[in-house]
């Protein structure tokens, strides 16, 4: 059944049965560069230094780099379930904190469950298709309800990237903007900017004005007084990997958001499809946060800003406790934990 919604905004990649094409998303808004990765190299190198990032997405990407590397490894008589295994391991390594990338990869294996070899090459490519088409259709249906939660002319605070480029599809938190905006509701955005990587800066400003919604850029350190002066109705965030308790891994500088969100009285939603979930994970301790390369906070785009021999603490994710969380928006409604499968 086709569900009325936006037209499908641009998407971060695009598969062309040889190459899986990447969008260089590090290169955005100034320049619109593709690259193209024909192995699991190359894929997995493309997920670790950001050419291609936010968590749902990332999944799909190392769905079709599990494809592609089966069908290399096939080609020269290689492929063995051992061997796929290791690919599947290697994909997953790329980036520890997104459990969608772990998601993403076993269910591709898992399709291959009962399956003849011989027609695993085809069962994958099938499988990443599957996961690329659901993203479009369960990010609609986020958006949808998301949309539902903002009240016409809402200003909503979000930090990092959580639109199409993050997420394929219409995006979540950002997807849910996007769709209020199609229904009329005239919403403004305030955009954290998102040190070091900037993705507020980039990519969320870039995507809002690509469909005409009104977005301000604040600094970081700009979001308690923004809070305190611009009136902020709401704020929406994504996630990366939210616990059974509902503690929830995100962009770094999420948890501040939460905290001032108490204090100020606004309501704090956390957007996410359910592959953001882990039912594994008890609670937010035990998430694993990647602490990234000092490099990307010494230096703001080529120049370096601090001086030489200073140490740096360069976690690229912080986990908010459910405490703080006013509700979890998901393809199936609105939820409050305990999560359980
Ligand atoms: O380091 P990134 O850019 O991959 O971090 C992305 C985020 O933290 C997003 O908020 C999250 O992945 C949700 S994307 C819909």
């Amino acid at each position: 059944m086709n569900v009325a919604g936006p037209p499908l905004p641009p998407q971060p990649f695009q598969f062309r049965g040889e190459f899986l094409d990447l969008l260089d998303q590090r290169e955005l808004p100034t320049r619109q560069i593709w690259i193209s990765c024909r192995n699991a190299a190359k894929v997995h190198h493309a997920i670790r230094k950001m050419v291609v990032r936010g968590a749902p997405v990332i999944g799909t990407v190392a769905a079709y780099g599990l494809y592609l590397e089966a069908k290399r490894l096939a080609a020269a008589s290689r492929l063995t379930w051992n061997r796929l295994l290791q690919v599947a391991d290697f994909l997953k390594s790329a980036r520890p904190t997104a459990v969608n990338l772990a998601w993403a990869v076993d269910r591709a294996l898992s399709a291959l469950q009962g399956k003849n070899s011989a027609t695993w090459v085809e069962t994958l490519e099938a499988e990443a298709d599957r996961q690329a088409q659901e993203n479009v259709r369960w990010t609609l249906s986020i958006a949808r309800f998301g949309a539902s939660l903002i009240p016409m002319a809402a200003t909503v605070l979000t930090i990092c990237n959580t639109g199409p480029l993050a997420t394929g599809g219409y995006g979540t938190a950002l997807g849910a903007v996007l769709y209020a905006h199609w229904e009329q509701k005239k919403p403004q955005m305030f955009a954290c900017e998102t040190r070091p990587y900037l993705q507020g800066a980039r990519l969320t400003t870039w995507e809002l004005q690509q469909q005409n919604v009104p977005v301000t850029l604040i600094t970081d350190n700009a979001a308690a007084w923004t809070m305190e002066r611009k009136q902020i109705s709401l704020v929406l965030v994504g996630a990366d990997r939210i616990a059974c308790n509902g503690d929830t891994a995100n962009k770094v500088g999420t948890l501040g958001l939460a905290i001032l969100s108490r204090h100020y009285g606004i309501p704090f939603y956390v957007v996410a499809p359910l592959s953001s979930f882990d039912f594994h994970c008890e609670t937010g301790a035990t998430i694993l946060v990647e602490e990234r390369d000092p490099q990307e906070v010494l230096y703001c785009g080529r120049k370096r800003i601090a001086p030489d021999g200073v140490s740096v603490f360069n976690p690229s994710f912080d986990v908010t406790p459910a405490a703080f969380i006013t509700g979890y928006v998901t393809e199936q409604g609105l939820m409050v934990p305990p999560f359980r499968s």
